[in-house]
């Protein structure tokens, strides 16, 4: 994992100072004409497969994978053998707000914008840390904040230091006319949805997710910034997070990364501005709030 320290130890001083020569950096757009796309929390499941997906699907395009310890990611090691000109890998650990800052000015630097942002990020379960709750009983504080932390406030935190670097359009190969920022939420997330209940932290987490996004996409469409910020629901996915609650789930309801990326792709590149603060399905049906 990152070590906080890394970057607690750059002085904020020096911090700001090269943020200001950054600043004053001119980055030739037209290197870029493919597009240039940001997937945070890219290391395994549903991230990686959207990198993957992004550049296969559009040779000009390029990709910034961000993970918390991108030596550790296998997956992410063999993309970069295949598209090495095209994928970068940068740590970014949304719990670490250097580690988010560190990345921005980095991409500001090599790639001067961003069209296409997506947070895909996320707790459910950590073995002897975190277990989803079946009941009031069980609920902890620790669990509450440690998934709060990680599914509400990171992503929140990666869309507020991206955001000066957003810009229109998508590159070939898709129809974007907007920057498109997407944030991988879930349905349990839905308080008009919620049937069941339990899943306290993690329900809560999501909601408070939709809940910054919706009130990021007022502040986007009152400055009329050419920004759409989408919620995504992929389904339930065959990946480590939903490994461990695959048991009651039917098998043609539980989707492969490969086909819920697809579907969350088609709606990430036909995103219109009139979509911005929108929270879709993997089929594209929006889910009530
Ligand atoms: N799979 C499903 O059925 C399902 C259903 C609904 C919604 N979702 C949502 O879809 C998203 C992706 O889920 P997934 O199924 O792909 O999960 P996953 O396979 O468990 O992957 C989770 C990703 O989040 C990263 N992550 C965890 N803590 C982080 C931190 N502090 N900073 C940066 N990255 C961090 C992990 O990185 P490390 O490798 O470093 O741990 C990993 O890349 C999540 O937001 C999840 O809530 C999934």
């Amino acid at each position: 994992m990152l070590s906080q320290r890394v970057f607690m130890a750059t002085p904020p001083r020096l911090f700001s100072v090269t943020r200001r020569v950054l600043s004053s950096a001119t980055v030739s757009a037209s290197k870029f004409e493919g597009g240039v796309s940001m997937v945070q929390g890219a290391s395994r499941g549903i991230g990686l497969e959207f990198v993957k997906q992004l550049l296969e699907s559009n040779d000009k395009g390029h990709v910034i994978a961000t993970c918390r310890n991108p030596n550790g990611s296998s997956g992410l090691s063999h993309l970069k053998d295949k598209f090495s000109e095209r994928l970068r890998i940068l740590p970014l650990d949304v719990t670490v707000e250097r580690s988010i800052e560190a990345s921005t000015m980095s991409i500001k630097e090599t790639y001067g914008h961003l069209n296409l942002l997506i947070n895909a990020s996320g707790i459910l379960s950590i073995p002897e840390v975190l277990q989803p709750e079946t009941t009031l009983s069980k609920v902890e504080k620790s669990s509450l904040m440690l998934t709060y932390e990680i599914n509400a406030v990171g992503p929140i935190l990666v869309i507020k230091h991206m955001w000066p670097l957003l810009k229109a359009g998508g590159g070939s190969g898709t129809e974007r006319s907007v920057a498109v920022v997407a944030s991988l939420s879930a349905r349990v997330g839905s308080i008009g949805d919620n049937r069941l209940g339990g899943w306290h932290s993690y329900r809560s987490s999501k909601a408070a997710l939709n809940q910054l996004t919706k009130s990021v996409s007022v502040e986007f469409a009152r400055k009329k910034d050419p920004i759409a910020c989408i919620l995504l629901h992929p389904g339930t996915v065959d990946t480590d997070l939903s490994n461990p609650f695959q048991r009651n789930v039917p098998p043609d309801k539980l989707f492969t990364k490969e086909f819920s990326v697809q579907k969350l792709l088609t709606i990430i590149n036909n995103t219109k501005i009139q979509d911005n603060g929108k929270f879709f399905a993997w089929d594209g049906q929006e889910i009530p709030w």
